[in-house]
């Protein structure tokens, strides 16, 4: 019960206790717990045929979203997938995405938008990431996407899909760990036949500008002979999987800027000078040269993902084995038990590794020479996983890519073409939804409200 509530103060409190390595009981399943970062080579690079990482994702996506797929082989599947959202791919995502962001963000100049508007930035964040990410990925509504009708259409069924997902994303932690109530339970099947409609087979077909990544999902999905019921559900999971993280991470970074001055003026600085070394006033695209060249705000992103990321990485025993940790000690673990990491409590808030660890620090991963910084040591020694926000070894993020020039598209977008402050200066950072732990980016308790205004 307690895991479930809030997963970091037990497993923090059990660290204490028993140290970087125990094994703790939850729901009649016996979960080895690893918190020794020097040690998560053993576990990340292990064979698939020893800990395997598809049975309990498998598990999952049926808890969470009623998709269940005939047997095939992951790896394939996901050496496709990866290279439609990277490499030679990633430069269409990136014009997309740019496009895409401004039909939800810039909407029609009107005197009214100069006006303050009050929003909380929670909703602001992940709505509009989540509606241009769709967007992206899944196609728009008619091709032109600077055409004024299209861009109502999109902005219209983007914002309707948002909705629905912004009510499901609530239900889903407690839907993974089988805790719905029966009305619950309800309410998440109704929400899930609607995102069905949007998401369906026929709708998909008639869209225009998919990104190859879609179109080579929708092909696998065929060719596993899945039906189009089935395949509709899996559009709704990718569509989980793929925009669950960044719309909070964006709102985590811009409440550090708000709240941190010398960041958001640094941050700023680097824009500017961005924009000014290519003889640009206001932004027409983003190339990935200007994306490439901001290590100011690459340290604020990396800061952002170690305070508020908090995946596990789980894997199924599936034989016993022995488990050799980095200073040689050995342990047992027994076939059919779970083994677990959880890069949140170490490395990312480990106080041997960062000083103050809790505080937001925006120039941590920056050198003295505006370099990234990539040397941090436990017990002496240097580390190799020292922020693991995108996940390690077989189960990395595979759009880590796009997702970063995406968040660096928002913010540069929103901070060159906005005002924006928060309402009550005073007002403290949230602490996070608890019941988030082990699913990615954390959510905060509530949102913030800012002001905001389209520049003059
Ligand atoms: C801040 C933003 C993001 C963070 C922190 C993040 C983090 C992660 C992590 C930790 C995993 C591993 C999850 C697990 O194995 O249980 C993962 C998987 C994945 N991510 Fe991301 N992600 C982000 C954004 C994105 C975006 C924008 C996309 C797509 C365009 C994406 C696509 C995926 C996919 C498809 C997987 C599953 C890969 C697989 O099959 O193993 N992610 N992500």
């Amino acid at each position: 019960m307690e895991f479930g509530k809030d997963a970091a103060s037990f497993l923090s409190k059990m660290k204490q206790k028993h140290g970087d390595i125990f094994t703790i009981q939850v729901a009649g399943k016996f979960i080895t717990i690893l918190l020794d970062p020097h040690s998560y080579d053993s576990v990340l690079w292990e064979s698939s045929g020893k800990l395997d990482f598809n049975k309990y994702a498998r598990i999952l996506m049926d808890r969470m979203f009623d998709v269940k797929l005939p047997d095939y082989d992951p790896s394939e599947e996901k050496v496709r997938l990866r290279a439609a959202l990277q490499n030679k791919n990633l430069p269409s995502l990136t014009k997309a995405m740019f496009f895409n962001l401004q039909t939800v963000l810039l909407p029609d100049p009107n005197p009214l938008s100069r006006q303050w508007a009050e929003e909380g930035l929670f909703h602001l964040s992940y709505s509009i990431m989540l509606r241009a990410g769709y967007l992206t990925l899944y196609g728009n509504e008619e091709e032109n996407y600077s055409d004024p009708s299209c861009q109502n259409k999109d902005r219209a069924h983007s914002a309707e899909v948002y909705n629905q997902f912004y009510k499901l994303d609530q239900l889903l932690m407690r839907a993974a760990r089988s805790m719905l109530t029966a009305a619950e339970k309800k309410e998440a099947a109704s929400i899930k036949e609607h995102l069905w409609k949007l998401l369906s087979v026929k709708r998909l077909n008639s869209k225009a500008n998919k990104s190859s990544w879609i179109e080579s999902y929708m092909q696998h999905l065929q060719e596993l002979g899945v039906d189009e019921d089935m395949q509709s559900r899996a559009m709704l999971m990718q569509l989980w999987a793929t925009q669950c993280n960044a719309g909070p991470a964006v709102f985590w970074l811009l409440l550090f800027l708000l709240k941190h001055h010398a960041a958001m003026a640094a941050v700023q600085g680097e824009l500017e000078k961005v924009i000014r070394n290519r003889g640009q006033k206001r932004m027409q695209g983003i190339s990935q040269e200007m994306l490439d060249s901001t290590p100011v705000f690459d340290s604020v992103l990396n800061e952002t993902l170690r305070l508020t990321a908090a995946p596990f990485i789980s894997r199924e025993v599936l034989a016993d084995m022995e488990l050799r940790l980095a200073d040689g000690r050995k342990f047992s673990l027994r076939k059919e038990d779970r083994l677990c990491l959880f890069p949140y409590l170490s490395p990312q808030m480990d106080s041997e590794i960062y000083e103050d660890p809790e505080k937001f620090k925006y120039d941590r991963f920056l050198t003295a020479d505006n370099t990234e910084k990539r040397d941090f040591y436990k017990g002496g020694e240097r580390l190799k996983y020292y922020n693991m926000p995108w996940g390690a070894g077989i189960n990395t993020c595979i759009g880590k890519y796009h997702a970063v020039n995406s968040i660096k598209q928002f913010v540069f977008i929103l901070l060159t073409n906005f005002d924006l402050e928060l309402k009550d200066p005073e007002e403290r950072i949230p602490g996070f939804d608890k019941g988030r732990y082990g699913f990615g980016m954390l959510q905060p308790e509530h949102d913030i409200i800012i002001r905001y205004k389209l520049k003059d």
